[in-house]
């Protein structure tokens, strides 16, 4: 691509280490659809001939259906999948693919094929997860009526119903979809047209191949459209967050599977056993979801640190965005559908988790805020709850089995009415507070995630057309 300055070829050994062929010709499919968008521009320009135009977009539609039928032999010593492109289109329509690089390189071209595969990854994981979301509401809404509890520390705190702790982790999922569709409009932005560094010389009208693309706008500046991979850096961050979501999802899986929690049965389909001990049943899919997040972890950290030290414009450095992107969103993806599938296999057993609710007198706060309703400041009803909670642990019952004697021992404040303002029940009920874990405040929960969920749902139907916009190319 570039014999007239060199009189020998590139060390072999040396193009094997720069290369990037193996990986990045996953991008194959769209840096053609890119070219066809190009050499279609060229050709209404003027600046490549109409015929050239049309016999290079000829070419390309025929390497895509070669490619898409699988017969295309993607091989040979290439630097990379761009250079690829090009020998194959001579290949096939010999002298004019000579004109297909007229104002582009590939700075901008693989920055364009990037982006287009960036958005397509993003919209399937962005639809993975809005599965998994709706899964997870669905368990939560069957699940109203259980009630376990809540843990700080690992320690139990304060019961809450079981809908209410699932749906924490639909929040979770629900602001790792908005993070991916906000970083997503930072992808959906055209280089093409920026040439090496400088831009192009050659009247190539940029919006149209936007449109033909599928881009909603194009970059405003050669030099940073080149050199730009924040787009890749803030959508592998998104879904770095939601390998770390699916992880701590997964150790409390682990953890509740455990004989010591015994708040979840694993379905067959969804656990393995041991080859040496018959008995065993072990959660490895959640033990796996939980060991890759630190792998995308690495590829958010190895994105940065490549980008750390480059000056503006192109660098051969950033070609390690691919690998690292890739294997994020792979990897991230696999997770989310993993943890649907386990999810589907989790079956959740109340007996044990309303059996803990009752223990560690985890209702403590609502005998102090018994008596702040009776007009004890909320520092003395803590200190006096307190008292209450010593009595109970000495005579080793739950605070709904004390007597009233007790409780008046400590204030003369109590009334028979504390009994029942201590069970679990009344305490669950009790945190009304929108967001809170009462029946009507998770109800209301789950028609709020019902809505987020249609509005994922829009973004999807959007985003799936504008993806479609450049498969209109290779059909003409
Ligand atoms: N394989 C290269 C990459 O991924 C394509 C761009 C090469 N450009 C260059 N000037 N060497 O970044």
């Amino acid at each position: 691509m570039w014999g007239g300055r060199f009189a020998e070829p590139l060390d072999p050994d040396l193009l094997a280490f720069t290369s990037s062929f193996d990986g990045d010709r996953r991008l194959l499919r769209w840096d053609v659809l890119a070219s066809i968008a190009h050499a279609t521009a060229l050709g209404e320009a003027g600046v490549v001939a109409r015929g050239d135009a049309e016999a290079i977009v000829a070419g390309l539609r025929r390497l895509l259906a070669d490619l898409q039928a699988g017969t295309l032999a993607i091989q040979g010593d290439y630097e990379d999948v761009h250079s690829f492109l090009e020998g194959a289109l001579y290949e096939r329509i010999g002298v004019p693919a000579g004109r297909l690089h007229t104002a582009r390189s590939r700075n901008d071209q693989v920055a364009t094929a990037f982006r287009l595969f960036v958005k397509d990854q993003t919209a399937a994981l962005v639809s993975e997860i809005r599965a998994l979301i709706a899964a997870l509401a669905e368990r939560a809404a069957q699940s109203i009526d259980v009630i376990l509890p809540g843990f700080t520390h690992l320690q139990h705190a304060q019961p809450v119903r079981l809908a209410h702790h699932l749906l924490a982790y639909v929040w979770m999922l629900g602001r790792d979809a908005d993070r991916l569709i906000d970083a997503y409009r930072r992808v959906d932005v055209l280089p093409l047209g920026s040439g090496a560094i400088a831009g192009i010389a050659f009247p190539v009208d940029r919006k149209r191949v936007a449109e033909m693309l599928g881009f909603s706008r194009i970059s405003e500046n050669s030099i940073d459209a080149t050199g730009d991979r924040d787009f890749a850096v803030e959508t592998v961050s998104a879904a770095a967050l939601v390998a770390i979501h699916l992880s701590r999802w997964a150790e409390e899986i682990v953890l509740w599977t455990t004989d010591e929690f015994g708040f979840v049965a694993l379905a067959d389909r969804v656990a393995t056993g041991s080859s040496l001990m018959p008995q065993k049943k072990n959660p490895d899919p959640a033990e796996l979801i939980r060991g890759r997040a630190p792998r995308v972890m690495g590829n958010l950290v190895a994105l940065l640190g490549m980008l750390k030290g480059l000056p503006a414009g192109y660098h051969r450095d950033l070609q390690e965005d691919k690998p690292a992107t890739f294997d994020a969103l792979d990897t991230v993806r696999a997770c989310t559908r993993a943890m649907r599938m386990l999810l589907d296999g989790v079956q959740f057993v109340p007996k044990k988790m309303e059996a803990a609710a009752g223990r560690g007198w985890t209702t403590a706060t609502d005998v102090a805020d018994y008596l702040v309703r009776k007009g004890v400041p909320f520092r003395e009803a803590h200190e006096q709850a307190g008292r209450i909670v010593q009595r109970a642990a000495a005579k080793d019952v739950a605070l709904w089995e004390l007597s009233l004697n007790e409780y008046r021992a400590v204030s003369p404040k109590f009334d028979a009415d504390v009994i029942q303002a201590v069970s679990v029940e009344a305490a669950v009920e009790s945190k009304d507070s929108p967001g809170g874990t009462s029946r009507r405040a998770v109800q209301a929960q789950l028609t709020a995630v019902g809505e987020r969920i249609r509005a994922v749902d829009d973004w999807l139907t959007a985003s799936a057309r504008a993806l479609r916009v450049p498969e209109g190319l290779a059909a003409g």
